[in-house]
C-alpha cells in the first residue's frame, strides 16, 4: 500500500481507503455485519488506514462498525464521517438557506452523536454531507468548525461536494477553512480536473475521491439483465435503460485493458491514482474479494500519458442521481 498526504492535515493516508456507505445497510441491501467486519479487518491488514463513513449511513450503523474496527485494531486508523443536512435533502438545492441545512448548534449536535456512535473522543475528519457555495458567507458554519476544532472534537474539516458538481465549492475552498474535499471523480466524470484539482493542488487541500467505480458501473458487473434486491437504492440509480447505457459505455473501455490494467476495476482505480491531486480513493466495499482486488492496485504504477489521453474520450456528462 502506498500513502499520500491528506492536504495540510499532515495525515498520511492509504491511496486506497474504504467507502463504508454500503456496510451501513438500509439503502444497500444484502450487507451482513459479520461479513462487513471481516472485510474491514482485511482492509486494515492490507494497509488501508482511511475509512469514510457518515451519520446517515444506516442511521449511525456504519459508524458503529467502523468504531468497532478502530477499537479492535492495533494499527492507527483515520476515520472520516459526515454531518447530514438537517433538512435531509441530498443534494443541496439552490435557494435553500443554510439554516435549514447546517445551523451552528445542529452541526455541533450531529458531531456529538457521531462521537457517541464511533465511541471516540475526537473525529479525525468531519465533513458536511452536502454543500452550496451560497452558504459561504454563513459565519455560523465556520464558527461551529472553529469551535469543534478548538474543543478537540474534530481534527480536520471537509466538504463532500454535490454529485457531479465539482465546481460548486470553489468559493468554500477560498475561505481557507476547508482542509479537504470529497468529490466524484472517475473515468466518466473527469470534471474535477478543470478547476477543483488545480486549486487544491496549489493550496494543499486534500482530495478524497468517492464513487470511483460509478456505483459499480465501471466494474463491468452491471449488465442489462442485472437485478438488484427489492429495496436497494440502485434500482432507482440504474432505472429504465440506464443499465444498457452503462453497459454499452463499458464495452468501449474493454479494448483499453492490457499490460497497464488487466481488469475494469483496476483501470478505473489506476486512472484516479494517476492524478497527483488525489489523496485517497474510497471504493465502496462489503467483502474480502473486493478489498483484496482494490488494495492491490496501490503499487505506485501510474497509467501512461497515452492511455490517459485515450481515457479522456470516455467522459460521460450525466447525473443519474438527480435526473
Ligand atoms: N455524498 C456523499 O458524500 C457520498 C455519496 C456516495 C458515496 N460516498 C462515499 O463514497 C464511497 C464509495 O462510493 P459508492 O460505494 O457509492 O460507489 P463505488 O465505490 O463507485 O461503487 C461501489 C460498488 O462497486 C462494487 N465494487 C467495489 N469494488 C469492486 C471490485 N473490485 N469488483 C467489482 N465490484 C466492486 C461494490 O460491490 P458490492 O455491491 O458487492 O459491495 C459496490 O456495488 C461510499 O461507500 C461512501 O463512503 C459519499
Amino acid at each position: 500500500m502506498q500513502f499520500r498526504s491528506l492536504g495540510k492535515t499532515g495525515a498520511q493516508v492509504s491511496e486506497i481507503g474504504y467507502g463504508a456507505w454500503g456496510i451501513g445497510g438500509e439503502m444497500w441491501q444484502g450487507s451482513e455485519d459479520a461479513q462487513s467486519m471481516i472485510a474491514l479487518r482485511r482492509a486494515v491488514e492490507l494497509g488501508v488506514n482511511f475509512f469514510d463513513t457518515a451519520l446517515a449511513y444506516g442511521n449511525g450503523h456504519s459508524e458503529m462498525l467502523v468504531g468497532k474496527l478502530r477499537r479492535s485494531s492495533v494499527e492507527k486508523i483515520i476515520i472520516a464521517t459526515k454531518v447530514p443536512p438537517k433538512n435531509r435533502q441530498w443534494p443541496a438545492r439552490a435557494g435553500v438557506p443554510f439554516n435549514e441545512t447546517f445551523p451552528r448548534d445542529y452541526i455541533i449536535e450531529s458531531t456529538e452523536q457521531s462521537l457517541k456512535n464511533l465511541r471516540v473522543d475526537t473525529i479525525d475528519v468531519q465533513q458536511l454531507h452536502v454543500w452550496s457555495d451560497e452558504w459561504v458567507g454563513a459565519d455560523e458554519i465556520w464558527e461551529a468548525v472553529r469551535l469543534l476544532k478548538s474543543q478537540g472534537k474534530i481534527k480536520a474539516f471537509g466538504i463532500s461536494i454535490n454529485d457531479h458538481a465539482a465546481g460548486s465549492a470553489l468559493k468554500a475552498a477560498k475561505t481557507g477553512m476547508v482542509d479537504l474535499f470529497q468529490v466524484i471523480y472517475n473515468i466518466f466524470d473527469q470534471s474535477p480536473e478543470e478547476e477543483l484539482f488545480p486549486y487544491c493542488l496549489a493550496n494543499n487541500i486534500g482530495i478524497i475521491v468517492r464513487v470511483p467505480l460509478d456505483e459499480g458501473g465501471l466494474t463491468g458487473r452491471i449488465k442489462p439483465e442485472t437485478v438488484f434486491p427489492d429495496r436497494d437504492w440502485r434500482n432507482n440509480y440504474f432505472r429504465g435503460d440506464r443499465k444498457q447505457q452503462v453497459y454499452d459505455r463499458v464495452q468501449k473501455l474493454k479494448p483499453l485493458l492490457g499490460a497497464e490494467a488487466k481488469t475494469l476495476p483496476e483501470l478505473a482505480l489506476r486512472f484516479i491514482l494517476s492524478n497527483p491531486a488525489v489523496s485517497t480513493i474510497i471504493p465502496g466495499m462489503r467483502n474480502i474479494a473486493n478489498v483484496e482486488t482494490n488494495t492491490a492496485v496501490s503499487d505506485g504504477k501510474h497509467l501512461s500519458e497515452k492511455l490517459l489521453k485515450e481515457l479522456k474520450k470516455h467522459k460521460w456528462v450525466r447525473n443519474f442521481y438527480g435526473e
